[in-house]
């Protein structure tokens, strides 16, 4: 059963009216397959509509695991002395890099715990290293740093920066984030901004203690910044951490968020997450069908790989090229050839 009332506030949004607060709780909080059902659907024809067929590969390079921070949830924290931590050479994270171009890759997303080894400098130099013979698009995901660190890798040549917000609820960032604070991530993704950067940001979905109240504050957080690229995808328990007796979000949970976010924020670039693919052997396809458009391929080296355990059983599902592109075709949709900036629809 589809209320009339459900009906009505997904045709306004579909439509590019606003949604209040209150509206964006009620498209969240169904229980109604059905209902759900008209949301994926109309999120599948917005994205169709407003950002096309075409699927954007972003290669990610894991290049350090060692973490300063100790977030609750993560494989990654400093308390987890039972993972086997690297650092890739600036030599191999360039050759993975130069990879990622050859494969037809036209972003690299070079990613890392908060590890102070990778100073300043050294990602200069990288940034440096990379784009010197290729023209691939970099984007950087190394944390909260200083803005003086931000505009150096700008100047540099650095295209975008992908910093989460995790959680718009600034107790639950608090309690699952120690030491750190909601307000310091807002101000470094209003630098990144700033600074000109493409800025990626998103949230977990299903984290202990996190409402639908919580959600559509995530959402609306999605519409006030602006973000160019939002990452939604499925909080996963890992067992060597202190949330190790929780639950993982649920995959439909997450997919309603993906699906309300496209149908507001329209032309953004929005991945179908590893971790909805973990989740769920359909997940990447079924984000696939709900209003995402990017796919981010794992392109670390395996040696390396197996020990960047956010959490468990993400290197497991990386797909390969041709499962990638069969996985694509078989939607009906074609892989785009080049960096995938977002274009506004109002620049279209
Ligand atoms: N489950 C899902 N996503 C996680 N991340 C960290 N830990 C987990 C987890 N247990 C995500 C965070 C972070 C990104 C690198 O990985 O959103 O920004
Ligand atoms: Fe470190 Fe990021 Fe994991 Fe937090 S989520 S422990 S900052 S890698």
């Amino acid at each position: 059963m589809v209320r009339e009332e459900y009906w009505e506030k997904v045709r306004s949004a579909k439509e590019g009216q606003k949604l209040s607060p209150e509206d964006i709780l009620f498209l969240l909080s169904t229980a109604e397959r059905e209902e759900e059902e008209v949301l994926f659907e109309t999120a599948d024809r917005v994205r169709k509509d407003c950002v096309g067929d075409e699927v954007h590969l972003r290669g990610i390079v894991e290049f350090s695991n060692f973490c300063a921070q100790n977030c609750l949830y993560c494989g990654l924290r400093r308390d987890n002395h039972a993972l086997v931590r690297y650092r890739m050479s600036l030599a191999e994270i360039v050759t993975a890099a130069k990879n990622a171009r050859s494969q037809g890759l036209g972003t690299v997303v070079l990613q890392s715990g908060e590890d102070p080894w990778f100073t300043r400098e050294r990602i200069i130099e990288l940034i440096r290293s990379i784009k010197e013979d290729t023209d691939v698009a970099i984007t950087l995901s190394v944390g909260e740093r200083s803005y003086a660190d931000y505009l150096a890798w700008k100047e540099a040549g650095a295209d975008r920066y992908l910093l989460k917000h995790e959680t718009a609820s600034s107790t639950l960032f608090r309690a699952l984030r120690p030491g750190r604070e909601l307000g310091e991530r807002l101000q470094a993704l209003r630098w990144l901004r700033e600074l000109g950067y493409e800025v990626g940001s998103g949230n977990m979905v299903g984290l202990p203690g996190q409402t639908d109240e919580d959600l559509a504050r995530d959402i609306q957080l999605f519409i006030q910044y602006e973000f160019d690229m939002i990452g939604i995808g499925p909080f996963m328990v890992h067992p060597q951490t202190p949330l190790a007796r929780a639950a993982s979000g649920q995959l439909n949970r997450t997919l309603r968020v993906l699906a309300i976010t496209r149908i507001i924020t329209r032309d953004t670039n929005l991945p179908a997450t590893t971790a909805a693919g973990v989740l769920d052997q359909n997940g990447r396809r079924r984000a696939m069908s709900a209003g995402a458009n990017v796919v981010m391929p794992d392109i670390t080296p395996p040696n390396y790989r197996r020990h960047y355990e956010i959490y468990p059983g993400k290197a497991r599902v990386t797909l390969d090229r041709h499962a990638l592109t069969e996985m694509i075709s078989s939607l009906g949709r074609r892989i785009s050839q080049g960096a995938g900036a977002r274009i506004r629809s109002r620049d279209r």
